[in-house]
């Protein structure tokens, strides 16, 4: 039972989560790759279902980087087939919850089923007024930063924006992440200490949380457990601390 009391007065706002550790899951219970995936999906489920309970205002999950391409073919199928399987499973519960799903990343490079499924769930939810559940599928933070600057200078070339009014927000509002706040918390399951090329410029302020489970075996204790410890840290942004 979860018996972490939280300030829900302090939550962060958005919440970012690496969900690393299903390989290491599934050997360790000497099963197949695939399995582990598949039971990082169930974990998936309930913290998705619990920050819009709770009140998160925005979830970003990395489900798939530019760089898992590189995976053998058997994984990287079993990992798009997971995909077009947890849309269809939970796109019915989710618009009845009001979350509104966008996906962050290159669709076009995904095969067409889930390219579609995806175009879908985000087209169904559009309007809704729950949790902002970003997917990052297919993305790259690097790519994503390459990409404004195009758009940035597709909109000078076209004379509608001046070089000199290209700022911080300018550049932001042609991130895939515009609109939301920035990045308070992230996540990255299995003990390892790193950023994988996600949400780099998003998470300029982010406190890290970095707990040694394995994603499938991430419960709400232990999302819980994260959120309290973002809470009990002093978050300056450059400033002095209140005394
Ligand atoms: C994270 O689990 C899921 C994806 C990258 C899609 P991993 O598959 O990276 O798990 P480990 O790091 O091998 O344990
Ligand atoms: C990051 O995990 C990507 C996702 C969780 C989707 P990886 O397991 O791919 O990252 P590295 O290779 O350990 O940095
Ligand atoms: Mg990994």
């Amino acid at each position: 039972m979860d018996t972490i009391s939280l300030d829900v007065n302090r939550l962060p706002r958005h919440v970012g989560i690496i969900m690393d550790g299903n390989g290491r899951w599934a050997q360790r219970h000497k099963l197949k790759i695939a399995m582990g995936h598949r039971a990082g999906t169930e974990a998936l489920r309930e913290i998705i279902r619990n920050s819009s309970d709770i009140g998160i205002q925005v979830l970003t999950l990395y489900a798939f980087s530019t760089e898992n391409w590189s995976r053998s073919k058997a994984e990287v199928d079993a990992l798009m087939m997971l995909l077009l399987e947890f849309f269809q499973s939970e796109i019915d519960e989710l618009d009845q919850k009001q979350v509104r799903i966008l996906i962050l990343g290159d669709k076009d490079g995904l095969p067409p089923a889930q390219r579609d499924a995806l175009l879908r769930a985000e087209a169904r939810t559009a309007h809704n007024t729950g949790l902002k559940l970003n997917i990052a599928v297919n993305y790259g933070s690097r790519a994503e930063i390459v990409r404004a600057a195009r758009l940035l200078a597709q909109d000078v070339a076209a004379g509608v924006l001046a070089p000199q009014d290209i700022d911080e927000a300018a550049l932001e509002s042609r991130l895939y992440t515009a609109g939301d706040p920035p990045v308070d918390l992230l996540i990255r399951t299995s003990g390892e200490m790193r950023q994988s090329n996600f949400l780099l410029w998003q998470c300029a302020y982010a406190e890290f949380v970095f707990p040694t489970v394995l994603w499938p075996d991430f419960d709400l204790a232990a999302y819980h457990a994260c959120i309290a410890a973002y809470q009990g840290r002093s978050r300056r942004f450059g400033g002095r601390a209140e005394a």
